[in-house]
């Protein structure tokens, strides 16, 4: 197997990019409410940082046509793995990819975008709570911690994680879902099975639970709501809320206390029950898996808790 080869290692998420109606609106709004720093805005890019990186947030301008949400993510690689490493493993393993020569973007078996970028060594590599700021703000994340996508192919889109960009298995849970790791952290990359694959949520890490009541509440008093939780997942372990996003069509997850993975982790199967998802309870509304209109009115009336079903997907 290609796994046991692989000469990709990735060191994290590098950054997630998503494309926006109006960026000079999008920036700010982003900012404002989750605690992020905008790093450049133009009118058709904007970069915004958690912490002290360059940025973990790339806005662009949708084109003509172009649908709004995801665009792409890119992968930082680790230290010992230099691009043209990347680009050699890549021409072995792999037919659709790009280079453009200071990344590689590389489509997966859903023709999902994933950019590799190079390691980016940083002068000052102490802690952020060791350092000195005057233009980062008190309620910000500590950095971007993962991506969350629903598929239909599982299976190799899976594979295409582990043997083309050298991830590895966090667990499953039962055929319903994969979570997978490039670092000691649970998970980087998690997948969800659907017969309707979208992006489903970027997630910032939060220092604590103290960190997310703030938060919770800045987002409310921006009119915000959670489409699910406070939670507590049993696969992962993080606590969290998902924030519904409805200019562009995703949830950001906001979250603290992941399960940190001993070296040499082995996968685990979680049953495929409620308190996998959620030892606090509850579990979503179906509302949650989708991004139509109906569902947002659904979620945003609260309709499936008060007793009327979410309608079909319309088309
Ligand atoms: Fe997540």
């Amino acid at each position: 197997m290609a796994r046991e080869t692989s000469v990709i290692r990735l060191r994290k998420i590098d950054h997630v990019c998503l494309r926006v109606g109006d960026v000079a609106e999008a920036a700010p709004r982003y900012a404002i409410q989750f605690g992020l720093t905008i790093r450049d805005l133009a009118s058709d890019r904007a970069t915004l940082a958690c912490d002290y990186e360059p940025y973990s947030l790339e806005l662009v301008a949708a084109g003509p046509g172009e649908e709004l949400g995801f665009a792409h993510c890119a992968w930082q690689l680790r230290r010992s793995v230099p691009l043209e490493a990347a680009r050699d493993w890549l021409k072995s393993t792999w037919e659709s990819w790009d280079d453009r020569g200071d990344h590689l973007v590389v489509a997966d078996p859903e023709g999902v975008e994933h950019h590799l970028v190079p390691y980016l060594h940083e002068d000052d590599r102490r802690p952020a709570v060791a350092r000195r700021t005057s233009d980062l703000p008190a309620l910000r994340p500590r950095k971007l911690g993962h991506i969350n996508r629903l598929t239909a192919d599982m299976e190799g889109v899976t594979r295409f994680h582990a043997d083309v960009l050298g991830m590895e298995i966090s667990d499953y849970l039962e055929d319903a879902g994969t979570w997978l790791h490039v670092s000691s952290e649970h998970h980087q990359m998690a997948l969800v099975s659907s017969a309707a694959p979208h992006f489903h949520h970027i997630a910032f890490d939060y220092v604590d639970f103290g960190a997310l009541r703030s938060l919770f509440d800045n987002l409310a008093s921006h009119g915000r709501w959670l489409s699910w939780g406070p939670v507590r997942h049993g696969i992962a372990q993080n606590m969290c809320g998902y924030v519904r996003i409805t200019e562009e069509p995703l949830h950001v997850e906001c979250y603290c206390d992941m399960e940190q993975l001993e070296p040499e982790h082995e996968p685990r199967t979680f049953p495929d029950d409620r308190f996998s998802s959620n030892t606090w309870g509850p579990l979503p509304p179906r509302s949650y898996f989708r991004f139509d209109a109906a569902a947002i009115e659904s979620e945003r009336e609260s309709l499936e808790t008060r007793g009327i079903p979410l309608p079909p997907v319309s088309g």
